[in-house]
């Protein structure tokens, strides 16, 4: 097997072309396994695997690169998870089904001796984390009156992408829940919080409040100068601000999963791009910026109430509106912070870009910044609407793209075809040039791109194909075309590569 890491990305791969193909398509040299599709039995109780797969996150067991446990997020459904919705109303199975499919599966996977990637369905661990799962409620928000004195929270859903912590958990992110909770008649201030999971403890299942509640996309956690942990988060959603959590006590490495209660105190702050000030989104700022305001003054009266209106708080101190800030990540290498701004058609941003954030000192508890646009997408980049990232360990990034379903192959977005996965450096010569690795099926996104520690994997969801289609027999994408089948499955696969030829 060839992996990723040997050499620089322009050495080892040769680019793809876009393509319009109802296909998975991948260099020369590289393949992919399957390991779990929409509805396939995860484990020995006859759960199944979710719909809309998004973020992945591999926690290798007892150290092995071909043994672990995958954490991934179920996003949304698709006709071909809860059939035709008629007149926009759903039916009581398909709101039950809508709950059970999103939400998240802890699968077990392996490499085996053949080198392919497959799901140990006779795991202990694997299981589902749906819209029936309760949660703890923890931080701020946690039983106020906003929350009805809840201290606990039935279901999570619209799992979009996530994070791993510093602890060796998941931070799972809650982005486009109002429909759901609408149609399922849930109380909407339950969901859109950040929730954390531990892949091998069934029993450890939390909403942090402290991190706020609007549309998350993500978390990307790091380490400050001090000590103290710092979790970047977007809001994706038009003209949304992008987000840093700070803990108030230092990481202690020793203290392994107890660590987490650093997610339960500390201050949420919100970037304005145009001091380079990190704001603090807390009752005294808000307070002070409503001075004037009695509407306003009437809904934040605790630090509770200001975490659960955390888009309006926000705005009230100065957050700056960007362009759909969808995934983060921390450069292993500088410290800096790379976001996607996937697009915004409101004023004209169509391909999107990716900011790159400079923390004042390189720390990331800095309170000011400054910040350049790294890469613009458009013809000229070849890409267009960045969404989920991945550093590897030459100090490349790995950008997925989200080129809505409804736009693909059309209009300004012909060139680009299908959505894809592209290579970016991030220093040297070809430091923010794109080159595709990858192209998904017709109408589909790739999602949650993660890496074994060794690299020789790269885990990545295709997501929705064929999300389009309106009349089940006549399905526009039938990815990953199993035998006997005429539907789309979204999945995950196995991405690696075979020793090139001399
Ligand atoms: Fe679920 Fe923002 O993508
Ligand atoms: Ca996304
Ligand atoms: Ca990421
Ligand atoms: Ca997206």
């Amino acid at each position: 097997l060839f992996g990723f890491k040997t050499n620089r990305v322009s050495g080892y791969f040769e680019p793809i072309e876009p393509t319009k193909a109802d296909q998975l398509v991948l260099p020369k040299n590289f393949k992919y396994d399957v390991i779990a599709a929409f509805d396939d039995v995860i484990n020995p109780a006859g759960e199944k695997f979710g719909s809309g797969c998004d973020y992945n996150a591999f926690f290798p067991i007892k150290g092995s690169n071909v043994r672990g446990l995958l954490v991934n997020n179920h996003e949304y459904s698709t006709i071909f998870s809860i059939g035709p919705v008629k007149d926009g109303k759903m039916s009581a199975d398909q709101i039950h089904k809508n709950l059970y499919y999103q939400g998240m599966s802890v699968i077990e996977v392996y490499r085996d001796e053949k080198g392919v990637w497959k799901m140990d369905t006779t795991s202990t661990h694997a299981r589902r984390i749906n819209g029936f799962t309760k949660f703890d409620i923890t931080g701020p928000a946690k039983g106020i009156p906003a929350l009805k004195g809840a201290t606990t929270a039935t279901g999570t859903f619209a799992n979009c992408s996530g994070g791993v912590t510093l602890w060796n958990t998941v931070l799972s992110c809650e982005e486009n829940f109002e429909e759901t909770a609408a149609v399922s008649k849930l109380p909407d201030t339950h969901y859109g919080w950040v929730v954390e999971v531990d892949p091998f403890d069934k029993s450890f299942l939390k909403k942090h409040t402290a991190l706020g509640r609007f549309n998350h996309e993500n978390t990307a956690m790091g380490l400050a100068a001090d000590g103290r942990i710092v979790v970047y988060m977007g809001d994706d959603k038009k003209d949304a601000c992008v987000y840093k959590f700070i803990s108030k006590n230092k990481y202690d490495k020793s203290k392994g999963r107890a660590n987490s209660a650093l997610l339960e105190e500390g201050t949420l702050y919100v970037a304005n791009l145009k001091s380079g000030k990190w704001q603090p989104v807390t009752l005294e700022a808000v307070t002070k910026a409503i001075a004037e305001d009695k509407e306003a003054q009437a809904k934040f009266k605790s630090q509770g109430d200001v975490v659960t209106y955390c888009q309006e708080a926000a705005r009230f101190v100065g957050g700056t509106p960007t362009d759909r800030p969808e995934d983060i990540e921390i450069s292993p290498f500088d410290n800096t912070v790379f976001i996607c701004h996937t697009n915004n058609d409101n004023h004209g941003n169509i391909h999107g870009h990716i900011t790159r954030i400079f923390e004042a000192g390189n720390d990331l508890a800095a309170m000011e910044f400054d910040f350049e646009i790294f890469a613009a997408g458009g013809r000229q980049s070849g890409f267009s609407s960045p969404d989920n990232l991945a550093f590897d360990s030459n100090g490349d990034l790995w950008v997925v793209t989200d080129i809505s379903s409804s736009s693909q192959n059309k209009g300004v977005h012909k060139p680009f075809m299908n959505n894809g996965l592209f290579v970016i450096p991030t220093s040297g010569p070809d430091q923010g040039a794109a080159l595709q690795f990858a192209s998904g099926p017709v109408e589909s996104e790739l999602t949650g791109p993660f890496f074994t520690p060794d690299e020789q994997t790269l885990f990545l969801s295709v997501q929705h194909p064929g999300e389009n289609t309106e009349d089940l027999s006549k399905p526009s994408s039938t990815w990953p075309h199993r035998s006997g089948e005429n539907m789309a499955r979204c999945a995950v696969v196995a991405i690696s590569g075979f020793k090139l030829e001399s």
